[in-house]
């Protein structure tokens, strides 16, 4: 399942984000504040079960989350997303994969990765902002599958049409959610019109 998150306040953080003028530090916030938006849709069926609460003035039902949630950075871009996700779900573990993309063949080089184990209730929501070919969000799929998650939920800020078609022929049972669907590759297999190198861009490496 692929689905774009449609929001005014996501469409003008975006152009934020696609403007080859926003610095870094700016860069940095809006994809942070922007990945609240996205959490939000994307983390509407999580469990939530009952606690009780005492308020000043009764006593009354509380809710907790009762999935097991495990934030997935794939690096480095994917770090930019992980404190506004952090925000939402304070109590959630933190995996990390680290790939990059090989600048002469396109695919995703492993360099790094530490999961938690994997429980029956346990929901590994990847972030990397961008979904280009899919070869790094295919990958690191494969690898959290390989350690036993079975629920995977994605979070992307701009993703292509190839990514999203490559992600759904390999998993399809995985629910991508992103900012918004470009209309392609170019030569390079960078998103067009893209963002630019969304790790540069973050980490001021251009
Ligand atoms: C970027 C991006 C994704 C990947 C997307 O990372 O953050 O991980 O490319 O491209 P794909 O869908 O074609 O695999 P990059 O490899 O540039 O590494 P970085 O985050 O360290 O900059
Ligand atoms: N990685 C990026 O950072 N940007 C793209 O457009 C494609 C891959």
């Amino acid at each position: 399942m692929f689905h774009v998150v449609d929001h005014p306040c996501v469409k003008a953080k975006l152009t934020i984000l696609r403007d080859r003028a926003t610095g870094s530090k700016q860069f940095r916030e809006c994809v942070e504040e922007i990945t609240a938006f996205i959490a939000y849709e994307a983390l509407k069926n999580l469990e939530v079960e009952t606690v009780p609460v005492e308020t000043p003035i009764a006593s009354a039902t509380g809710y907790r989350i009762r999935n097991d949630v495990v934030i997935v950075p794939i690096l480095r871009a994917g770090m930019g997303m992980l404190d506004g996700l952090l925000r939402l779900v304070p109590d959630a573990k933190v995996g990390f994969v680290g790939l990059e993309r090989d600048h002469e063949t396109k695919l995703p080089h492993e360099y790094y990765c530490k999961l938690p184990a994997a429980g029956p209730d346990s929901v590994a929501v990847v972030v990397d902002p961008m979904l280009a070919t899919g070869g790094s969000l295919a990958a690191a799929i494969d690898l959290l599958k390989r350690e036993g998650f079975r629920q995977i939920l994605v979070l992307a800020i701009v993703s292509s049409p190839e990514g999203r078609d490559a992600i759904e022929a390999t998993s399809p049972e995985v629910k991508v959610y992103t900012g918004c669907l470009d209309a392609g590759l170019n030569e390079n297999k960078y998103i067009v019109p893209g963002l630019g190198d969304a790790g540069d861009r973050i980490y001021g490496t251009l």
